[in-house]
Formats: structure tokens, sequence, C-alpha cells
């Protein structure tokens, strides 16, 4: 029998926002790559249930709570992923929220807590990933950021706003670190049924036409929006994730997974 080596065996993932959706596939994605993958979120059932998941694939794992719009809950994320497995090899900052309403009718409550979660927790994870990266001279960033960090979209201006910065930010980071053996770039999922788009507060039911059933809103702008015409899935994600994960000389990049839709 020969042993068959796989892309990432050794290596120690994180995966920040894992417990539901996308972060969820990209866990799977990492585990079958090789990887082993601790998953972290807000909801600590949910990065249970995905943990559990990628040990059934046979990787080292463990369930991490972490809120990532706080610097101390984000840096004891990291410290422990450094108690139980030494290292940090792959980071991939997932958490994000939306909500939906256009200038003038968004609050400043909904701006900040958005941006709390989907740039400052960006940010927050990168500053305390890169310290523990730092000692092995070697990582590889990925920061989940959105069709929505290249196009504008309405209703969704600050939304739009934290993604496009997403793809500043680690366009500039990879800049810095560049020199140091670690990779930073952004994925740019373009429409994933996950919890953000299904369900009676996914932004199917927000955006139904009236008369449409959240079903046929959902339908509708899978085959509209997207020139391939069916919505991408978390796999999709986790494929570009494990490519990323590999790659030695792909940096400061944003890369869309969306069926054409964008540049
Ligand atoms: N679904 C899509 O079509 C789509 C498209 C483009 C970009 N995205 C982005 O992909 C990422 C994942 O989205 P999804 O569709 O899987 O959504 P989801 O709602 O299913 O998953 C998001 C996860 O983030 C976690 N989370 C939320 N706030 C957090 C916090 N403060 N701290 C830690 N974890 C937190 C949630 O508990 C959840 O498990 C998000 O950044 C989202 O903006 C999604």
């Amino acid at each position: 029998m020969t042993d068959i080596t796989l892309p990432l065996d050794g290596k120690i993932a994180l995966v920040v926002g894992g417990g539901r959706g996308i972060g969820a596939g990209i866990a799977r994605s990492l585990a079958e790559a090789g990887a082993d993958v601790v998953v972290a979120d807000y909801d600590l059932a949910l990065a249970t249930e995905s943990s559990a998941a990628v040990e059934a694939l046979g990787c080292r794992t463990a369930a991490i709570k972490v809120d990532v719009r706080h610097a101390e809950s984000v840096q004891a994320m990291v410290d422990a992923v450094e108690r139980q497995f030494g290292r940090l090899d792959i980071a991939v900052n997932n958490a994000g929220i939306v909500s939906v309403g256009k200038v003038g009718e968004l609050t400043v409550d909904q701006w900040d807590q958005l941006m709390a979660v989907n740039l400052r927790g960006v940010f927050l994870s990168c500053t305390s990933e890169l310290a523990l990266m730092r000692k092995n001279r070697f990582g590889r960033i990925i920061n989940t950021s959105s069709i929505a960090g290249k196009i504008g979209f309405p209703d969704l201006s600050h939304y739009t706003a934290s993604k496009f910065g997403v793809i500043g930010f680690t366009n500039a980071f990879a800049k810095e670190v560049a020199g140091e053996g670690i990779t930073v770039n952004a994925l740019c999922p373009g429409i994933v049924e996950t919890g953000m788009w299904r369900g009676d507060d996914g932004m199917s039911a927000r955006w139904a036409q009236d008369g449409e059933s959240e079903a046929e809103s959902w339908d509708r702008h899978q085959s509209t929006l997207l020139p391939q015409g069916e919505a991408q899935t978390p796999e999709d994600m986790g494929q570009l994730v494990v490519f990323l994960a590999s790659a030695k000389h792909v940096t400061g990049q944003a890369i869309a997974v969306d069926g054409g839709f964008s540049l």
C-alpha cells in the first residue's frame, strides 16, 4: 500500500465563523485536504457541530467560542490554538453579518454593528494570528470579502463598504508581511445558499417582490444575478481556500468565486 500525501498534511488551520454556512464548508474542505482544523464561532453549539463534522473526516480539531468584535476574545482564541496545537499555519477570517436598508433608513447602530463584525473583526483576527504565524515565519491568511467587495449593491451600502474595506485591508497587509513567508488574500463569494440568504430572516425574504415567496425570490436572484444561473456552494469556496492555503506566490489578491458575475 502506498501512503497518499494530501496538500495540507500536517498544517494547523483555524476557521473563524466556521460554525455554519460557508465557514463550515471551508472547514470540511481544509480537513479533506489533510489539515487539522480548529473551528471558532460566536455560536459555540454551531462551532461544536462543525468541529464534529471535520473530526469525522479524520483530523484533529477543537471548537472555540469567539466574538470577533472584541480584541480580548480574538486573542484568547489564538492563544487556545497555540496551547492545543502549538502553532497556526492557515487562518480563514470568515465571520460576517448582513442587514438591509437604504441610506436614510440605515441607523448608525446598524452601520457600527456590521462594521464591527465584518471589518474590525478581520483586522483583530489578522493582528492576533500574525503574531503566532511570525513565530514560524509561515502563514496563509484568507479573509472573506464578497462580490459586494467589488461592486456596490443598493440596500447594502454598509455591507458593501465593509467588504470593499476587507479587500483594501488585505492588499495593504499582504505587502507588509510579504517578506515573512505569510500570504494574505481575500475570497469573494458570489451567492451561496446559507442562513444569510435563506429563511425568514435571509436576504431572499427581505428582497421578495410583491406576491413572491421566499423560495421564488431565491430562484430569481440566483438565475438573474449570476451569469452561470446557479448559486455557488460552500465547497466551491473551500476549493479556492485550499488553493490559497497551498500557493506560495499568490498574495494580496481578491478572488471571486461567483460564476462570472464580477471582475
Ligand atoms: N452567503 C453568501 O451568499 C455570501 C456571499 C458573499 C459573502 N459572504 C460572506 O461569507 C461569510 C460567511 O457567510 P455565510 O453566508 O456562511 O453566513 P452565515 O450567517 O451562515 O455564517 C456566518 C457565521 O459567522 C458567525 N458570526 C457572526 N457574528 C460573529 C461574531 N461576532 N464573532 C464570531 N462569529 C460570528 C455566525 O455565528 C455564523 O456561524 C460572511 O463573511 C459573509 O459576509 C456570504
